[in-house]
């Protein structure tokens, strides 16, 4: 495994593996790598003949600095892990690299960006969209890697994809849990010990609203969801929707899509976690 920092280096090693016909896959995170991000690895590596893991965090898709400030960074851990799948390169630039200055792009990707997340977080996908489209344009895989814990940023890349008539596929891969339900997140370790026993309620809550949901309306369900995880300490449901997997809008009734997905964010005291279920697909 080799560790790169430089754009023009990665993108030479990437006309080579593309001259000899490998097939390039890549798996953008911003590191502290936990299980959810190796699995991803894992699969990527599986399936291409050359396997590219960036490492970093984006200042752009921050609208919480101090959220920036906290991240944790671990790129020597990171490294040692992703060797021992088996990844061919890391990209790990610095912040200069990436914005030698500043990136004005603006995207306009409809509804499945303004939404939920989009409503909450201004400007997130807007520099999700910077950073994933600039990784896209050096790395040029065949093969583009999202777990779906982030939902609803997988809309937001295929619908930039889309826009930007890119040839990546976008690949998306299962949540990752620990035994006890909780989805794997970088910012689980910033949960004091009482917040991370109470954190698994997240998931339990969302697998038992599916049974909930078999007799009780939308409305009901998104109540029953909420109420029950307000009533854990310390923990304060942000939004709740239950909404059409393709386009990410709201549904009234369980009939009125195919594909409904339920999205979450909890603050647990002052950790943001998002989680997400399928209701029907
Ligand atoms: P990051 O939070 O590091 O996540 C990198 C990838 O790992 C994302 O596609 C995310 O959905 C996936 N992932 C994280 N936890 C997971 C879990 N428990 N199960 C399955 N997949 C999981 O998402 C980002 O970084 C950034 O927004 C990025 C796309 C890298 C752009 O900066």
């Amino acid at each position: 495994m080799e560790i790169i920092t430089k754009i023009a280096d990665l993108q030479q090693k990437m006309s080579s593996a593309r001259i000899q016909g490998k097939r390039v896959g890549l798996l953008p995170t911003m590191g502290a790598l936990h299980e959810g991000h190796i699995t991803l690895a894992r699969t990527c590596v599986d399936a291409n003949d050359c396997s590219v893991v960036s490492v970093f965090v984006n200042p752009t898709q921050f609208n919480d600095k101090n959220d920036l400030l906290l991240y944790p960074r671990t790129l020597d851990k990171d490294c040692a892990l992703l060797d021992e799948v088996g990844v061919t390169y890391v990209f790990a630039p610095s912040v200069e690299e990436i914005y030698p200055e500043e990136d004005t792009r603006v995207f306009h990707l409809g509804s499945v960006a303004e939404v939920m997340e989009g409503k909450y977080r201004p400007g997130h996908f807007n520099g999700v969209a910077q950073i994933v489209s600039r990784l896209f344009d050096i790395v040029k895989p065949d093969n583009a890697y999202f777990g779906e814990k982030d939902f609803q940023q997988i809309a937001v890349i295929k619908a930039m994809v889309k826009q930007l008539g890119m040839k990546v596929h976008i690949v998306a891969c299962p949540i990752v849990r620990e035994p006890d339900g909780l989805a794997l997140s970088s910012r689980n370790v910033r949960l004091t010990p009482e917040q991370r026993k109470n954190a698994p309620k997240i998931a339990e809550t969302l697998f038992k609203s599916r049974t909930f949901a078999q007799d009780h309306t939308v409305a009901e369900t998104i109540k029953y969801v909420t109420d029950t995880i307000d009533a854990v300490p310390e923990m304060r449901v942000e939004y709740y929707e239950i909404v059409d997997g393709n386009n990410l809008l709201p549904v009234i009734s369980w009939e009125d899509s195919e594909y409904i997905v339920g999205c979450i964010t909890v603050f647990c005291g002052n950790v943001r976690l998002i989680d997400n279920i399928s209701y029907k697909h």
